[in-house]
This record gives structure tokens, C-alpha cells and sequence, in this order.
């Protein structure tokens, strides 16, 4: 079948709803058409070249955010926490781990969710149309908000361009600048209960980065004051992803414009299924999560589909398979894939699989499940001889109380429980998990 941007069509699509007024979301669809692109082809193509030094063991690739981002969350403070935060985890990769990280954040376009129900009943009320993200309808349990309404993916596009020009300006102005990494570690360290090790972090970084001065004023080379950000969001909601779709004007290689990265969910990774037909066609980098149960066959046949050069960096596997099933998941998917003379860079998503249900019913996850299933993915990685290249984690720069550690138990969850949708980790949650993850690396 050839492609193009709307080949995706030919398929049925059961994560994408039926709007009351398909009239009113192709308008909404024709408006996007027009509107400028989230990203660039020059940038795209400077993330898979990041991303093919990844897999060559140059590298760590650090995917980092919301679970799903959402309208009522939007504001400068939220976006610069969760910024510096994902700069502190790389800091702590970079300096402990030794390795150049490449940042990527799941922000500016993280807005549709998949479901595994179309619909669901609240308390015994009316079966109404399960919550899919922002994007695409209201969290409200309402039947009027539960309605698909296109006017939303507008209003997505354009949080997410100002998103992203809040980004960019964090990162290419002297807020992401490598000097300020003392400060930034220094604000956090006055509350945490690993104070320490930050303050031992901190004198490292400021050691090496005199040696770095030096070498730059000896050198003459320019300044560093600018750091590389990208954007990343599950490639869920195709009318939007279509609509966002444009020619390189070098070389009309077709681009998602909605983003840096894109990635395949779990739940639609049919090899045969739309979302892999739509992309098929765009040169971006791609992810595709893999859970326990997905076959070393079946990863293949998606190979084949999106990557039939073999081109390094264009797809990164995330397995994300519970740290129970960590070990056996992890090294079926890594010998077979390896032994087919596969590239991609291996990453962990250690969320997704170790989502449980607390006493109160409420989703969280264990911090120390969380840090098992990294621990197993190095080692994996390890024996099988294959580099440990990826991090994909649900975070967020606030002090929210959503997964469990030492200080945060059952009790606490109901403090300041605010996802809409999976629990991810809190400020103190995600630095710590980047300390374990570097020392983890600086061990190999
Ligand atoms: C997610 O990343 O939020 C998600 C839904 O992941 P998965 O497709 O791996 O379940
Ligand atoms: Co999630």
C-alpha cells in the first residue's frame, strides 16, 4: 500500500472516537492544515542523529513528563519545574553516569490517552464515554463534557505553542546554561533528605566545570549557554497528527510537525493497525512501548514496517514490563532483536507496568518497583551486551503525592493527588531515581 498523510484512514481506528459533528472536527482538521509547524525538519533530523550516538553507546536519551497534560494545568510555573527538573536528572546522568543525555520532554502535545474502555459508569450513574485526554474531551464525569469535541485539538495546538516557545527560550537562553547547575541543585537541596549526596554532586560539577572554563578560554571555543530540548507525545490521535504533517522544504521528506518524537502506545501497536501506517511514512524518530506481552515476532514485523533500512536512531523500543516481569520481557525482546541485527536504542519505561491499585482504589506506583526495573534493565543490558540507552519516566517538578516511597505511604496519596490520569513522580521521587540510574551506569 502506498502511503501518504491520510493513508491511515483505510484502517479501522478503535482508539480514535466518533464525533457527534465529523463536519465540525474536518474544519477544525483544515484550520490546523494551515497553522505553522510545532517543529522542524533541521531539528527532527539533529534528534535522530542524537539518538543514533545513543545507540552506538554514546549516550543516554532521558524521556521525561506528564503522564497527560491537560488545559487546567497550564501555566509558566508548572512548565519551568518540570524543565528543571528533567535539566537536574540529566545533570545527574551527565556528571555521575559520564555520558551526554539527550532531553526529551513528554510536553507539548502529551494530550490523548488511550483507553482500554470506550465507556464507563461512575457510581452507578449513566454509562458515559471514558475520559481520552484534553485533546480530545473533558475529564468531568458528564456526558456533555465525555463528548468529543473538536475545538479542543485546537486548543491543544495552541497550549502547545506556547509550550514549546517557553521552552525554547528556557533552553537557548542562560537559564539551562551549565554554570547555573550548582544553583539549581543548591535551591533543591535545602528540603531534601539526600542532601548530601547533592552537595557532593554539586562540588563535582563545580570541579569540572573550572576544568571545562579552562579548557574553553584556552581553546577559544564559544560559550555553552545553550542546552537541546525536545518534544515527544504518543502518536494516539491521528486527525491531529495528519493535519500536523509537513514537507521538509529541502528535501520533501514528509514530517510530524506536532513533535521532536513520537511514539507507538501499547495498545496500538498492531503492525497492521493505522497508527503504525501513519508512522510509517514521516521521517521523525519513533518509539514503540513494549509490554510483557509483546513478541520478539511481532516487534519485528513493526521493524520491518518503520524502519526497513535499519537506519540508526529512527526507532528507540521501550519496554516497560513490570519489574516482576522486567527480566524475562527484557531479555527475549534484547537477544532476539539483537540477533536480527537490529538497530535501536534500548530504553526503559519502568511506569508503566508497575501501576497497582492502593487500598483507598485510588492508581500509584512503588518508587522501589519503579527502581527495580531499572536496576534489571542495566543488568540486562549487560549480559546481553547491548547498551542501556533510554530512560521514559512520568514525572512532574511539583511536590505531588502520587507514587509510594519512604515518605510518601498510602495515607499520604490523598495530600496532593492531582494527575488526570497515571501517578508520576514528584521532584524528590525523580532526582533520586536519576541518582540510582547514573550510579547503575557509572557501574558498567
Ligand atoms: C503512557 O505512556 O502514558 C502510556 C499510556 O503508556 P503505554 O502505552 O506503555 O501503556
Ligand atoms: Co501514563
Amino acid at each position: 500500500m502506498s502511503w501518504s498523510r491520510s493513508s491511515w484512514r483505510t484502517l479501522p481506528s478503535p482508539h480514535i472516537p466518533a464525533y457527534p459533528d465529523p463536519e465540525a472536527l474536518r474544519t477544525a482538521e483544515d484550520a490546523l492544515k494551515t497553522y505553522p509547524p510545532l517543529v522542524f525538519a533541521g531539528e527532527v533530523r539533529q534528534l535522530k542523529s542524537e539518538l543514533a550516538r545513543v545507540s552506538e553507546g554514546n549516550g543516554i536519551m532521558l524521556q521525561a513528563g506528564d503522564c497527560a497534560e491537560a488545559f487546567a494545568d497550564f501555566n509558566t510555573f508548572n512548565i519551568r519545574d518540570s524543565f528543571r527538573i528533567i535539566l537536574q536528572m540529566a545533570m545527574i546522568l551527565t556528571f555521575v553516569g559520564e555520558k551526554p543525555v539527550t532531553r526529551i520532554g513528554r510536553v507539548a502535545g502529551q494530550f490523548a490517552k488511550p483507553r482500554s474502555n470506550a465507556t464507563e459508569r461512575i457510581g452507578g450513574e449513566e454509562e458515559i464515554l471514558t475520559y481520552r485526554g484534553d485533546m480530545i474531551n473533558g475529564l468531568e464525569p458528564t456526558a456533555r463534557s465525555r463528548a468529543p469535541d473538536p475545538e479542543r485539538m485546537l486548543r491543544a495546538y495552541f497550549q502547545s505553542a506556547a509550550t514549546l516557545n517557553l521552552l525554547r527560550a528556557f533552553a537557548g537562553g542562560g537559564y539551562a546554561d551549565m554554570h547555573s547547575a550548582g544553583k539549581w541543585l543548591l535551591d533543591f537541596v535545602e528540603n531534601s533528605p539526600i542532601r548530601k549526596k547533592y552537595e557532593q554532586l554539586a562540588r563535582k560539577i563545580n570541579k569540572n566545570l573550572n576544568v571545562m572554563r579552562a579548557y574553553r578560554e584556552s581553546s577559544r571555543e564559544p560559550h555553552r549557554q545553550r542546552v537541546d530540548f525536545y518534544s515527544s507525545h504518543e502518536a494516539l490521535f491521528l486527525p491531529y497528527e495528519e493535519a500536523l504533517c509537513r514537507n521538509d522544504s529541502l528535501t520533501g521528506d514528509p514530517v510530524a510537525a506536532s513533535a521532536h518524537f513520537l511514539w507507538i502506545g501499547e495498545r496500538t501497536r498492531d503492525p497492521s493497525g493505522p497508527h503504525i501506517e501513519f508512522l510509517r511514512g514521516v521521517i521523525n524518530p519513533v518509539g514503540i512501548k513494549c509490554g510483557p506481552d509483546a513478541g520478539a515476532r511481532s516487534v519485528e514485523r513493526l521493524l520491518e514496517k518503520l524502519n526497513p533500512g535499519n537506519e540508526k536512531g529512527r526507532v528507540t523500543i521501550i519496554i516497560r514490563a513490570g519489574a516482576d516481569n522486567a527480566e524475562r520481557v527484557q531479555s527475549k525482546l534484547i537477544r532476539e532483536l539483537t540477533a536480527a541485527g537490529r538497530e535501536v536504542v534500548w530504553c526503559v519505561d519502568p511506569m508503566h507496568g508497575n501501576t497497582i491499585n492502593a487500598e483507598s482504589g485510588v492508581k500509584t506506583r512503588r518508587l522501589s518497583d519503579i527502581l527495580r526495573e531499572c536496576r534489571t534493565f542495566v543488568d540486562v543490558c549487560r549480559t546481553e551486551n547491548v547498551h542501556p540507552g533510554g530512560l521514559h519516566l512520568e514525572m512532574t517538578g511539583k511536590n505531588v503525592t502520587e507514587c509510594l516511597d519512604r515518605a510518601v505511604r498510602e495515607k499520604d496519596l490523598a495530600r496532593n493527588y492531582a494527575t488526570c490520569c497515571d501517578p508520576r513522580l514528584n521532584a524528590a521521587q525523580a532526582l533520586e531515581l536519576a541518582f540510582e540510574a547514573a550510579e547503575y551506569l557509572a557501574e558498567l
